[in-house]
């Protein structure tokens, strides 16, 4: 690990002025500076970096951070991969900082899995390209497949012997543990094996024996899995294996191919999304390399966000085989639930992009690509319209289905735009289309509502993860009982993040003498103590992991302040600062700047403290009692009068804190 004090040298040479201009060119305006942003094709620039504040923020597409965020993201690093990348421009020396011995073991237990993988990979590719065998049935087989050698070494393809355990016996003559080699799933212990026994070689056989070989790499470019191929036409054996999930490899997080695509995306802003291994081979063969695929598992919602960091288009390229349909119907409305425009292209036949490619060549292919690829929603509605004469129930069951697809989207003008279009397609009124998109949208939204009042249910989303809600709330209201906390949860935090360092007067009651004294404390002690002394915890599972590292932070006196917490390596940190601390400083800058003047929030903190504590028991304390209201209905003797007298205590609870806030109640 990274000791914070480095962290923090790095963090202070690090200006965001000067890591943002590296990549992007810069040019000031103001106080700031503006470009283009490298997060979005944008041909007018929206991307500010602010010197004064440390982060960059683009208006165009949201993106935001400090100059670590901006290592991780434009490169594709990981928090500490990023730290190192910018220790090592600015020349800062990082001793790593001792580490659990279970740190260190998981530590150790993934590093080994990469170091596997990466023998594994130049093992077979030596296979494949130095023995007899290898070169016969190995590389035969994909030059038979008509894949050029450039191509075979770019995808790092190779073979593996068809001894049964070959691999292992290699591996472990040189050197790597029978545990990890079982671990990274290349060798499979042999049924029968004692249970926790220490493993030999003699307790292992190779996975993928007689097949060639595939390897995944994950964003960074390491080799995580392997997907292996049988070259025995026989129907019993499966045609694909892969790798099982391990410690490095998580089937739904990886895509096969993206990092051979991500700057062809980038600069194509479209991905094509296919089914195989060989079809993101083929592709590249033939000059696209905008193209991934969800090899060994069906497309997830968070590949389909990996995608979606880098384009919002997707052409999705199916087989017309019957597995190839049933995929892509089912892919589809997650891609339109994330936001993406989904094109769909088909090939004759039941080609693949594989067999079609080589059928036509490089050059037609890509016009077939460029020419022929179609919105998914009209041609849905197209054929919806090619059937009307036909089979009133069959088109009935077809408009459902498309207004399901449309009421997805999240883009309220989008949706509207393909309400219109689709509408004229079908040649039927825009406004019965809109009826029923509006009905399922109330639906889904209060599906979506439900679903976050279940606190254990809700994980903290990412902030995009997040917007649907907040797109919903364009149809008619949806009854919401459970009061909405979020606000005084955020002040909260802010109030800590800003000012939990300046001293407060409070007025608290000596316990021995019951006089009351004036005493002077931090902010942040205050208002820890009231949420503590109500044993209060936020409703939000997001601010409240907030709150935790807030906590922690605070307890050892390190990092209290808003900048500091922008260095945050938890990404709802970093996020909340920028959202909700930071500019929240502008208000009152804009408000100078038209001469207003604003009284400085430090100046009444204790009021507005108090305000927000106070408002925020309040409610509490409401949906508590109602909570016990509730209940009270359906209690009987004896349990009741206990019920009565806790409710009796908390109206008493209530009527202190309305007091506080300067209300009378009547009930
Ligand atoms: P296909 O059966 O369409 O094969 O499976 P393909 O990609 O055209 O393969 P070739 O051209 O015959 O070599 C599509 C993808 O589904 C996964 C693989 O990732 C494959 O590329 N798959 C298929 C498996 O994981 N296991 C299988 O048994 C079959
Ligand atoms: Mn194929």
């Amino acid at each position: 690990m990274i000791p914070r004090d480095t962290v923090d040298r790095i963090t202070d040479a690090a200006h965001v002025e000067d890591v943002v201009g590296e990549f992007v060119t810069l040019k000031k305006r103001g106080t700031n500076l503006l470009g283009l942003c490298p997060f979005h094709g944008e041909k007018t620039p929206s991307f500010t970096v602010s010197p004064t504040k440390g982060i960059y923020k683009c208006f165009g597409c949201g993106k935001a951070g400090n100059s670590v965020n901006f290592i991780m993201e434009h490169l594709k690093l990981s928090y500490p991969e990023a730290l190192r990348w910018l220790a090592k421009k600015y020349n800062i020396e990082i001793v790593e900082k001792e580490i659990t011995p279970e740190d260190r073991q998981r530590q150790t237990e993934r590093e080994s899995l990469f170091i596997v993988m990466q023998y594994a990979q130049r093992y077979f590719t030596e296979q494949m390209r130095t023995t007899d065998e290898g070169k016969s049935i190995g590389l035969g087989y994909f030059q038979e497949r008509g894949l050029h050698d450039t191509i075979i070494e770019k995808f790092q393809l190779g073979y593996s012997p068809e001894s049964r355990n070959a691999f292992t016996k290699a591996a472990v003559k040189a050197g790597y543990q029978p545990k990890y080699l079982s671990a990274s799933g290349m060798s499979i212990v042999r049924n029968g094996t004692e249970e926790n026994k220490e493993l030999t070689e003699a307790d292992l056989f190779d996975r993928f024996a007689g097949r060639v070989m595939f390897p995944v790499l994950d964003e960074a470019g390491r080799v995580v899995a392997f997907g292996g191929r049988t070259l025995s036409s026989d129907k019993k054996t499966a045609k694909y294996i892969n790798s099982p999930e391990t410690e490095i490899y998580h089937k739904s997080r990886v895509l096969y191919g993206l990092w051979y695509a991500k700057r062809a995306i980038q600069n194509a802003d479209t991905c094509y999304l296919v089914e195989g291994y060989m079809d993101v081979i083929a592709m590249h063969q033939a000059g696209v390399e905008n193209v991934v695929a969800s090899s060994g598992t069906s497309l997830t919602i968070e590949q389909i966000k990996s995608i979606h960091r880098f384009t919002k288009n997707i052409v999705v390229l199916y087989d017309g085989d019957e597995a190839g349909q049933k995929a892509s119907m089912r892919a589809i409305p997650m891609l339109l639930e994330e936001g993406m425009n989904v094109r769909l292209l088909m090939f004759p036949d039941n080609d693949d992009p594989d067999s079609f490619s080589r059928k036509v060549g490089a050059e037609e292919f890509q016009n077939y690509l460029r020419d022929k690829s179609q919105d998914f929603l009209f041609f849905r509605a197209e054929r919806l319209k090619s059937i009307s004469s036909g089979d009133p129930i069959q088109r009935a069951g077809l408009i459902r289905e498309l207004v399901e697809n449309i009421a997805l989207i999240p883009d309220n003008i989008i949706r509207s735009v393909y309400i219109r279009q689709c509408a004229v397609i079908m040649e039927m009124e825009e406004q019965i289309l809109q009826n029923e998109v509006n009905k399922l949208r109330r639906n889904l939204s209060s599906k979506i509502k439900s679903k976050s009042g279940g606190a254990e249910s809700a994980e903290p989303s990412s902030e995009q993860g997040s917007a649907p809600e907040a797109e919903l709330a364009d149809t008619p209201a949806v009854q919401d009982l459970s009061p909405d906390y979020d606000h005084e949860e955020i002040e909260l935090i802010r109030l800590m993040m800003q000012f939990g360092n300046v001293y407060i007067e409070i007025e608290g009651e000596d316990e021995d003498t019951a006089e009351n004294h004036t005493i002077d404390i931090p902010a942040a002690d205050y208002i820890l103590f009231e949420l503590w002394r109500d044993e209060m915890h936020f409703e939000n599972p997001m601010h409240q992991a907030v709150l935790d590292e807030y906590i922690h932070e605070y307890k050892n006196s390190r990092f209290a302040t808003a900048q500091q917490f922008l260095n945050s390596s938890n990404p709802f940190v970093n996020q909340f600062v920028l959202k909700h601390v930071l500019n929240s400083h502008e208000l009152s800058s804009k408000w100078k700047h038209f001469g207003v003047e604003v009284p400085a929030e430090v100046d009444n903190l204790k009021r507005g403290i108090e305000h927000v504590l106070f408002s925020y028991k309040e409610k509490k304390l409401r949906a508590f009692i109602h909570e016990k209201q509730d209940l009270l209905k359906t209690t009987g003797e004896p349990d009741i009068w206990d019920l009565l007298r806790e409710l009796d205590d908390l109206k008493k609870v209530k009527s202190r804190v309305n007091k506080y806030l300067g209300r009378t109640v009547v009930k």
